[in-house]
This record gives structure tokens, C-alpha cells and sequence, in this order.
């Protein structure tokens, strides 16, 4: 196993430089936050050399795990032979990956569109389902997360996220999960609409799933009225919820699918992705400098060969139900947790007070503990009192045991305390 290099500079100093350099606005997690110099498969390793079990994934990126040589190898050797153009150019490994992505993406979505991160993707998302239907409204979901230009952010639906004092018109929220008002409001306004937009299962909204009958439904009424879906697979695609895009568990295919995160394994490299017939209404020009970068798209290509050759989604699935089931085992033992649920490698349990109510307070003290006791996991939901669990898809289920030993250990030292 890999060492990681001795590095001096102490978490207090990083602390310093960012309290006098940074927009106030780039927050960070923990009371004592960790000084990260280095990242071997699930582990983050601190500047003294101390192993974190990483169960955030950077917020679902690093799902085939941190420095892994199969990706980073061809990337550097892509790197020193072309490291960039841009799509003025003709490159291989950008047109290879747009080949890849039509072939595992669900239906007809075959003609992509690169960019660099997941903000874009669905900001392109946007622009294209306008310049399609020729309409200027959306339809949002409440607590969805779509990224910080002013497009995305005033369709995302989560007030912590939402920082636009203004606000854009022609966007309209509605509840997540419930398929009689999304009908209602494109009753009064479906000429007006351009598309729905959503997650399919919601991530900072606090790991949502739907209904069953939700995504079929809301197919159907989009369908109905002639709007367009756009499904925001930035989070949940690649494997993460145990199918290469999650809204393969309800057999819904989307008319614009917007990804990122785990597509580059760390590498910033976005898509959206649509069918022939809409891809149509968008020729005039369109570039993204970095869009499909041969450094980015080399590393897309060569994350994409480690999911089949490993099999990730059907690991995540399978890994998934462990951590979910160890899950419930704790939250009917300790009444703080409430309602543990996800997808694969996507999971979330609400942390509550006695009396039942959110406890972002409790949360916060969880993940000091953990994290002082090798653990780095996440914290997602209006409320910030989700617990939210999303390791490299690569973890094993020594690993996920781990983990779970180490959330009952804090939970019975939070209890005693
Ligand atoms: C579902 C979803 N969409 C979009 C974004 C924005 O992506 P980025 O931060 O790469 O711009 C995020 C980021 O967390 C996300 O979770």
C-alpha cells in the first residue's frame, strides 16, 4: 500500500490562507477539518500520514476510487503526448467517449455535448430544451440541487443553494414525488413550458427517492403536454445507485440527460446528452473551450472500461443493500436515526432530536466523531440533518462494516454524553 508523503503545513495555517483569500462563500465541513495531501482507492490520507475511509467520494466523484492507476495512467500519458485543443480541432478521444456514452446511455439519448462541469451540463440541458420547443419556462422540483450559474441555480429548489437575490422568471417549483401538482401546473402552463427538470433521486436534497409509480407518471404527463424531460444524472449516474444511470430502475428514459462527477473520476469533464430530433434544433455554433478535453476525455474512457471490467454498478447494488441493512439495524436501535433509505451506494438517514425534529446540531457532532475516528462521510437535506453515505464504489464489505461499527460506536458515545 502506498505512504503518503510527510507534509508540514498544518490544518490551522490552510485555515488561515482561506479565511484571507477565498469568497467567504467556499465553506468547509468539520470544526477540526483535515489537512488532505493524498488519496490511494477509498482512503484519504492527512498531512500526518493518518488514513480517512472516504464515504463522500468528493460528493459522488471518485467513484472508482482516488489515484486509480488505471485512469490516472492513461491520462498522463495523454498529457504529455496532447494536452489540449479545444473542439475547434479534431481529437480522438473526445469523439471515442460521445461513441461510448450513446452506447450505455438508456433509448435514443446518442448525440452529446461536452462541457466541464455538472453547473454547464445542465445549464447547455436547458438551453437546448428552449431552442426545441421554442418555449421559455421550466418546471423545477422543491429541494433539487442543479448547480451556481444563475440558470441552474433558480432552478434548484434547495434554499441553501439558492444565493440569486433576484430570482429568474418563468421558472416554477414544485413538489418532488407528487405527480398531481406537476399535472396541475402543466395544465395551466404546459404551453408555456419548455421542460421538467429533476433528479431522478434527489442528493442534497437529502438522498429522496420517489414512489414507484413517480418516474413513469411524470413521463407520461411531460409526454401528454409536449414537454421536455431533462433528467439531472449528475449525482446518480455511473453506476452510483447499481445501474449506470438511475432512471433505469423505473424504465424512464429522459429527452436530455445531464451528467458529470463520476463520468471523469476526478477529471472535469460534463455531457448532456439528447436524441437526433432534438439534437437538430441546436446547430448554431456551441463550444465549450474545455468541453471534451483529450486529458478529460482519455480519463472518461478509461473510467468507463473500469466500471465493465468491475462490474461497479451491480457491486453498488449489491454493497448497497449491506449498507442500507446495517443502516436500519441501527436506527431501530438508536431512536436518533429515522428512516434510512437510497439506492446502491447512495444512502441517507435523517438524524433527529428527541422530540423528533431535524437535528443538523447532532449531525455536525456524528461527523466530527466519525471523522476522528477514520471516517469522512456527508451531509445532505433542507434540513442539513441527513447523514449521507456515498463511498467509492469500490469499497468491500469489510470496509462497509467497518463503517457501520464506527457509527454505532459514536452513536453509543453521543448517547452516553
Ligand atoms: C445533481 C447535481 N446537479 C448539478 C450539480 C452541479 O455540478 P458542478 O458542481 O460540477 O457544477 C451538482 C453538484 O453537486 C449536483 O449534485
Amino acid at each position: 500500500m502506498r505512504e503518503s508523503v510527510p507534509h508540514a503545513t498544518t490544518p490551522d495555517e490552510l485555515l488561515r490562507l482561506k479565511s484571507e483569500y477565498l469568497i467567504p462563500c467556499v465553506y468547509h465541513f468539520y470544526r477540526r477539518p483535515p489537512h488532505i495531501v493524498a488519496g490511494d482507492g477509498c482512503w484519504l490520507i492527512d498531512h500526518e500520514g493518518r488514513r480517512y475511509l472516504d464515504c463522500y467520494s468528493g460528493v459522488t466523484v471518485m467513484s472508482a476510487g482516488h489515484c486509480n492507476p488505471a485512469i490516472v495512467e492513461p491520462a498522463i500519458e495523454q498529457i504529455r503526448r496532447l494536452q489540449h485543443t479545444t473542439s475547434i480541432y479534431l481529437t480522438e478521444p473526445v469523439l471515442r467517449l460521445a461513441e461510448e456514452l450513446a452506447a450505455i446511455a438508456p433509448g435514443g439519448l446518442r448525440r452529446s455535448f461536452f462541457c466541464a462541469s455538472g453547473t454547464e451540463a445542465v445549464e447547455g440541458a436547458l438551453l437546448l430544451a428552449a431552442l426545441h420547443t421554442r418555449r421559455p419556462g421550466v418546471i423545477a422540483m422543491t429541494d433539487g440541487l442543479h448547480g451556481r450559474t444563475r440558470f441552474a441555480m433558480n432552478v434548484t429548489g434547495l434554499p441553501m443553494w439558492r444565493t440569486d437575490p433576484f430570482g429568474m422568471a418563468d421558472v416554477y417549483h414544485v413538489p418532488f414525488g407528487d405527480i398531481a401538482v406537476l399535472d396541475g401546473v402543466l395544465g395551466e402552463r404546459g404551453g408555456e413550458i419548455a421542460a421538467v427538470i429533476a433528479e431522478p433521486i434527489q442528493g442534497n436534497g437529502g438522498i429522496r427517492v420517489p414512489p414507484d409509480a413517480y418516474w413513469p407518471a411524470v413521463r407520461r404527463v411531460c409526454d401528454e403536454r409536449g414537454v421536455l424531460l431533462i433528467l439531472d444524472e449528475v449525482q446518480t449516474g455511473f453506476g452510483r445507485t447499481g445501474r449506470w444511470f438511475a432512471c433505469e430502475h423505473w424504465g424512464v428514459v429522459p429527452d436530455i440527460l445531464a451528467m458529470s462527477k463520476s463520468l471523469g473520476n476526478g477529471f472535469p469533464i460534463a455531457a448532456f446528452l439528447t436524441t437526433d430530433a432534438i439534437a437538430a434544433s441546436y446547430i448554431r455554433p456551441g463550444a465549450s473551450t474545455y468541453g471534451g478535453n483529450p486529458v478529460c476525455a482519455t480519463a472518461a474512457l478509461a473510467t468507463i472500461a473500469y466500471h465493465r471490467e468491475h462490474g461497479l454498478s451491480a457491486r453498488a447494488a449489491r454493497l448497497g443493500e449491506r449498507l442500507l441493512a446495517g443502516l436500519k439495524d441501527l436506527a431501530d436501535r438508536h431512536p436518533c436515526l429515522r428512516s434510512p433509505r437510497g439506492k446502491g451506494l447512495m444512502v441517507g438517514v435523517d438524524v433527529v432530536d428527541a422530540a423528533g425534529s431535524a437535528s443538523p446540531e447532532q449531525l455536525d457532532e456524528l461527523l466530527e466523531a466519525l471523522k476522528d475516528r477514520g471516517f469522512l462521510c456527508g451531509k445532505t437535506g433542507r434540513g442539513r440533518n441527513v447523514l449521507t453515505l456515498m463511498p467509492p464504489l469500490i469499497i468491500d464489505a469489510e470496509q462497509i462494516d467497518a463503517l457501520l461499527a464506527a457509527l454505532s460506536a459514536c452513536l453509543d458515545e453521543m448517547e452516553d454524553g
